[in-house]
């Protein structure tokens, strides 16, 4: 079968690989759409410490059920499904709490291990997601998972204010989960265009932070008191302190960016405001559950959020694209069949 290799930094290709073959409690799935994000940008360019080459990425993926599990009769052929593309260790302190989202020895498809740019994928059962959503929306879930899991790392209810740095794939998802939950929830990023689709998902007010006082703006929004939760999905310095800053009195700070350098704080902050600052990463099963009701009920503005859907001939060049013009896409999708 074919699939696209990322053969090292910079180079890819379609090659034939081996064909996948379910084992014991695993299905076969026909893939049908593959999404990729700034992970998949960051291991084209080299800049992914955790992917090792070569590689066949693919992480966020929409399939259908090729042949019907043996071991899960509701698994039926035909039936269109996502997946979860992580792989916890069951043993590391994440695991035995339940928390595998955050496993020590964590692996993801298309990065640690092989992922779904390909023909066919044989993946355990428990990992899929049936779903009455189009293949597009199907491939949208995992990205999404990311940001409604920081909503709830920071227990977002509709008495909340919160305010999301960053409108990306990653934020975009926090927006949308904090809209869902009913609370009153503030955009914040430099670019029009990202903050125009935050609002369609669910934001009730934004901040352009390119022109406006993001201090004046929060605190205009909130009765003086600043946000009650701030979620960080920008990674920078300056955005991981600015969260501290203008949190309100003990409230919730959730990152979910990787600053790509170390971080200065003023901590009296932490103590003073008796903060709750939490990490954030990739998503659990009940994540995907939410992810996907809000999807069927129509909440998320799905063909705005995709920049471009390429088939998968074309998604070498569109990588190379994307790499030189990161600004210009948001959401690629690769056509599989
Ligand atoms: N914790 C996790 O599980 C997890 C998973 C995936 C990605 N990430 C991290 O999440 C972060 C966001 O990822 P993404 O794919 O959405 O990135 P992205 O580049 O698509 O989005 C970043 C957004 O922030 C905006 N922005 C940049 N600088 C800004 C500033 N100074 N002020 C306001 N807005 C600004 C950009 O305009 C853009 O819309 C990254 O740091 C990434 O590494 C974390
Ligand atoms: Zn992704
Ligand atoms: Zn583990």
């Amino acid at each position: 079968m074919k699939a696209l290799v990322m053969k090292e930094p910079g180079e890819v290709a379609i090659e034939t690989v081996a064909d996948a073959v379910a084992g014991k409690d695993e299905v076969l799935l026909k893939v049908r759409m593959v999404g990729m994000c700034g992970t998949d940008l960051s291991s084209y360019r080299g800049k992914n410490p955790l992917m090792s080459y070569p590689r066949i990425p693919g992480h966020e993926v929409a399939a259908t059920i090729a042949e019907p599990s043996k071991t899960h009769p509701e698994l039926a052929a035909g039936m269109d499904v996502t997946l979860s593309p992580y792989f916890g260790c069951g043993r590391c302190p994440s695991c035995l709490r339940q928390r595998p989202n955050a496993c020590q020895f964590n692996e993801t498809m298309g990065v640690q291990r092989n992922g779904a740019m390909t023909e066919y994928v044989a993946v355990p059962a428990e990992k899929l997601y049936p779903a009455r959503l189009s293949i597009k929306e199907l491939c949208l879930v995992e990205p999404l998972t990311v940001g409604l899991h920081a909503v709830g790392r920071g227990r977002v209810t509709a008495q909340d204010a919160v305010a999301v740095f960053g409108c990306g794939g990653v934020g975009l998802g926090a927006v949308a989960a904090s809209g869902f939950r009913g609370a009153k929830t503030i955009a914040v990023d430099l670019d029009d265009a990202k903050l125009a689709i935050a609002q369609r998902a669910g934001a009730t007010h934004t901040i352009n932070t390119s022109r406006e006082p993001l201090h004046e703006q929060l605190l205009e929004l909130t009765g003086g008191r600043g946000p009650d939760v701030i979620i960080e999905a920008i990674g920078l310095p300056q955005t991981f302190r600015s969260a501290v800053d203008e949190v309100a009195f003990t409230g919730r700070v959730v990152y979910i960016g990787y600053a790509k350098e170390p971080v200065a704080y003023e901590t009296k902050f932490f103590v003073q405001k008796e903060l709750d600052i939490l990490g954030s990463r990739n998503a659990l099963p009940e994540d995907f559950r939410e992810v996907i009701r809000m999807l069927e009920e129509h909440r998320f503005p799905v063909d705005e959020a995709v920049s471009a859907i390429v088939p998968l001939e074309e998604a070498g060049a569109m990588l190379k694209t994307w790499s030189e013009r990161p600004g210009s896409f948001s959401k690629i999708m690769v056509r599989m069949d």
